[in-house]
């Protein structure tokens, strides 16, 4: 095989390309007004150009040369000698730039990206879409693909992609997964039965629910997977922990292992994905759940709480009344003492209403009052630009949600989410749990209960220490701590 090395290949000069096409050279500088000609071109079935050019915005990162570097040593730690390597979402080539392959291929949507492309020979840009070539043949699928939320893919972007992923894998996407889960799947798809994926991507792949399918395909095959996870603040503007996902097709002992980069750039091997000896709090379903029992509901998500929900100046200055036309919420419990361990009148006067915080939420299950429609005719349309309000027949009209007896918070940095014993009958908003059906008694042995546990080795730390306890995860402990109650669950 005639291998040539990234580093030391000597580079191509790129001269043109053809119009939204194939193009096997980088470019001299173009104007913003090609480039978008271009994009709207390779983009035309994606949807409407503001969801394309705000997904595109949200891909332009690049990842530093150090990463491509330690990717690359990860990959030759496994493959001594690597024929064809694919880099879908490929921007400038950078992942060309190390390794000793024969053959490089990289798919970039932007052009504007491969501008200043600096090649090996044995290296070649195209600028297409990812997902519109079947590759079957490469050995080693490499790159960083973009970290989109699901909620900024444009939808013909998701449906397309779903549907060659569907027909490749068999895999059905969940509609949470962000972008880069579709590349992962279009990675190990276009690799052939002995290929090696290793792809930078967020180390919550490892425990996601949204990313299920994926791992269940991945363990189904017994394919290896490595996974290295990365020291934070690689990315400076992603909020996420990424890692150096490797997955070895030509390894079929079903075997998973967790690494962590330690402060001197080396990996110590982690006993379970969260770090800790009894892995990851497991997911329960509400249909594992008896009616009756206990349970954690998310915090209503009404549209927008820029406008339905509001601070106590809002309120008085729209003259709503209290019990009439609004009711307490909270949105965050981040700001609240750790002494403070029950939302009572006192501690929402000073906590919320004093200070200014979101505190009331619009009442929507009774005739509105005069002045709270003429609140809601007054906000500009602008206010409430959001798919959820717009979906529905009067913008402003969510279920109202029913008061919890305990309010948790979603995210935390100690051993536990702050939770308070809600005695003033406050509705959950946004990133606030509600846990319901819980007598007196209960609520005092569950505070009990979760003030004790330390939960911070079984779940996932993001970005800068945070964890983030997901709604199923809080039913699971929910049920551990009744256990004795509970005893069939
Ligand atoms: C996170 S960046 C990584 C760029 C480069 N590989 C790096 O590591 O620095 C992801 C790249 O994917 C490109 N991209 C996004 N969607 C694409 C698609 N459907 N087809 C090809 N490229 C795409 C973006 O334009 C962006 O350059």
């Amino acid at each position: 095989m005639d291998l040539a090395c990234g580093r030391e290949g000597c580079f191509q000069t790129l001269a043109e390309g053809r119009q939204g096409g194939r193009m096997t050279s980088a470019l001299g500088a173009e104007s913003e007004a090609e480039r978008i000609h271009n994009l709207i071109q390779l983009t035309r079935d994606w949807g409407v150009w503001d969801a394309v050019s705000l997904y595109l915005d949200r891909c332009q990162v690049d990842t530093p040369m150090n990463l491509v570097e330690a990717t690359w040593r990860h990959v030759q730690e496994l493959r001594a000698s690597v024929g064809k390597v694919v880099d879908f979402g490929a921007g400038d080539g950078r992942f060309s730039l190390y390794g000793c392959y024969r053959e490089y291929v990289g798919y970039e949507i932007d052009r504007d990206r491969c501008n200043n492309a600096n090649l090996p020979t044995n290296a070649v840009l195209l600028n297409y879409c990812a997902f519109s070539d079947t590759i079957e043949n490469a050995d080693i699928c490499i790159g960083n693909p973009p970290f989109v939320r699901n909620q900024d893919l444009p939808d013909g972007w998701r449906q397309h992609a779903s549907n060659v992923l569907l027909k490749r894998t068999d895999v059905i996407v969940s509609g949470l997964a962000n972008a880069w889960q579709y590349f992962f799947l279009l990675a190990l798809a276009s690799l052939k039965d002995d290929g090696l994926c290793a792809l930078v991507i967020p180390y919550e792949w490892v425990s996601r629910p949204s990313v299920k399918a994926l791992r269940n395909y991945i363990s189904t095959q017994r394919w290896n997977v490595s996974v290295y996870r990365l020291v934070d603040n690689t990315f400076n503007s992603v909020l996420t922990t990424s890692s150096i996902t490797i997955v070895d097709k030509a390894a079929r002992d079903g075997v998973w292992t967790y690494f962590e980069e330690t402060g001197s750039g080396d990996y110590t091997q982690l006993p379970s994905p969260s770090g800790g000896p009894d892995g990851v709090i497991t997911y329960l379903r509400r249909s594992e759940m008896g009616k009756s029992e206990p349970r954690a509901i998310r915090g209503l998500s009404p549209g927008t709480q820029k406008v339905l929900t509001l601070s106590e100046g809002e309120r008085a200055r729209f003259g709503l009344k209290m019990g009439r036309d609004v009711v307490p919420c909270i949105t965050t419990l981040r700001h609240l003492p750790a002494d403070v361990k029950e939302l009572n009148e006192a501690s929402f006067q000073t906590y919320y209403r004093d200070i200014g915080r979101k505190c009331w939420l619009i009442r929507t299950d009774t005739k509105c009052s005069k002045t709270l429609d003429a609140y809601l005719d007054s906000v500009p349309p602008a206010d409430y630009h959001t798919r959820t309000c717009l979906e529905r027949a009067q913008w402003w009209r969510f279920n109202m949600p029913p008061k919890p007896e305990l309010l948790v918070a979603m995210s935390f940095r100690g051993r536990f989410p702050k939770i308070v014993t809600n005695t003033i009958g406050a509705r959950a908003v946004g990133s606030v749990y509600g846990i319901y059906n819980v007598t007196v008694a209960q609520t005092e042995r569950l505070t009990a209960y979760f003030n004790d546990i330390d939960i911070r080795d079984r779940v996932v730390a993001h970005s800068n220490g945070l964890r983030k306890i997901e709604v199923n995860q809080l039913n699971t402990l929910l049920i551990e701590a009744f256990a004795d109650d509970f005893p069939t669950t």
